[in-house]
């Protein structure tokens, strides 16, 4: 089986609740019309229940009337929604009145369904920015414990399988912080290590990227790099992690022994962690377009609960495997 069917196969063991905030939308509903059909998780719909109806028969979905829909217009649960974002949000300046605003929008009550127990995670992104799918998750569902940032990470599924476990790596932050310091970088390299065992089942291999290697340049970027790896291995030794590191020397075997004599990740890596949300973010699209590798994701780590993020290019599929990640996600 792929990873992408083994993982479908594990939600539907789990059969998780996931909250879909663009449900009107033509993907979305085709989506869910898939997911219904496979058993790959429960649906809350979020959109106007006539509309809803109106568009899954023009489309020929024969599915959806076995999705819950939360209709915002008339939806009981709607005063439970405003009082809780209310109650997250006065002190941030939120108005009662703004709350009830807020609470018609489908990218706030998706993480207020969550936060109330009605929904186990999230997927949204197919027609709104990954800005505005997260700013409403950051607010309300909020980190993990023990967690002070969100990140986004991508399984790599590689044409050549010399490269990581089988072909299979791990990228991050591809998606959300601009520039981490370095004691979020550390963060997100343990998330990342912990995405890989959890999703894509690798033995992370964990390289912190730079443009040097083990003291090859000097700049306060490379330092930056240097100290996370330090942070991370103190809070999370039993990780395999080893930096800075340039991307040779992490994933080719010959380059990693002559620039890295020593270290047990150089040349072996399975999970790239780069410096910045610029490196990370254009290095998994030119892997993807140059390379023809797919890449699953992005799967965001260190929120309380799962929340995913569509790409607005997104295909049906993406929309299908990105659910079937995210009730995995569950706790
Ligand atoms: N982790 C956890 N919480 C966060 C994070 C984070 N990384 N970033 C912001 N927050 C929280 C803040 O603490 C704040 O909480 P509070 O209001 O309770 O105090 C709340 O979120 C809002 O914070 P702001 O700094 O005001 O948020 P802002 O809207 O400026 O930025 C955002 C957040 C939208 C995620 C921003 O970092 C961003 O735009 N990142 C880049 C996203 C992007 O464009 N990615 C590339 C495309 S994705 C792709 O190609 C796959």
């Amino acid at each position: 089986m792929s990873l992408i069917e083994n993982i479908k196969s594990a939600a539907k063991g789990k059969y998780k609740t996931i909250v879909l905030p663009e449900g009107e939308a033509e993907r979305t509903l085709r989506a869910a019309d898939i997911i219904i059909q496979e058993g790959i998780a429960k649906l809350i719909l979020v959109g106007d229940k006539e509309t809803i109806s109106i568009n899954a028969k023009q489309f020929g979905l024969k599915n959806i009337d076995k999705a819950e829909i939360y209709d915002a217009n008339t939806d009981s649960r709607n005063c439970e929604l405003v009082d809780l974002l209310y109650e997250l949000r006065h002190k941030k300046g939120l108005s009662k009145a703004g709350a009830r605003e807020f609470c018609k929008d489908p990218l706030y009550i998706g993480p207020l369904l969550i936060k109330l127990g009605y929904a186990d995670g999230e997927v949204a992104g197919a027609e709104n920015s990954t800005g505005n799918v997260l700013r409403p998750a950051f607010q309300i569902v909020k980190t993990a414990p023990n967690s002070t940032v969100v990140s986004g990470a991508f399984i790599m599924v590689l044409k050549d399988k010399n490269f990581g476990q089988d072909g299979l790596m791990v990228f991050a932050d591809c998606a959300v912080n601009p520039n981490p310091n370095a004691k979020q970088l550390a963060e997100i390299a343990i998330a990342s290590a912990r995405t890989a065992k959890a999703i894509a089942k690798l033995e992370p291999k964990v390289a912190m990227l730079s443009f040097s290697t083990k003291g090859s340049g000097s700049h306060d970027d490379v330092n930056k790099v240097v100290e996370a790896t330090k942070i991370a291995r103190t809070m999370a030794p039993e990780i395999q992690i080893d930096g800075e590191l340039q991307a040779d020397a992490a994933i080719v075997e010959a380059i990693g022994k002559s620039k890295a004599p020593g270290s047990y990740i150089a040349g072996k890596a399975n999970v790239l962690v780069f410096p910045t949300l610029d490196a990370g973010n254009i290095s998994y699209k030119l892997v993807q377009r140059l390379a023809g590798a797919e890449a699953i994701g992005p799967v965001l780590q260190g929120m309380a609960a799962p929340i995913n993020d569509l790409s607005r290019g997104c295909s049906i599929n993406d929309i299908v495997n990105l659910v079937a990640i995210t009730a995995n996600q569950v706790k």
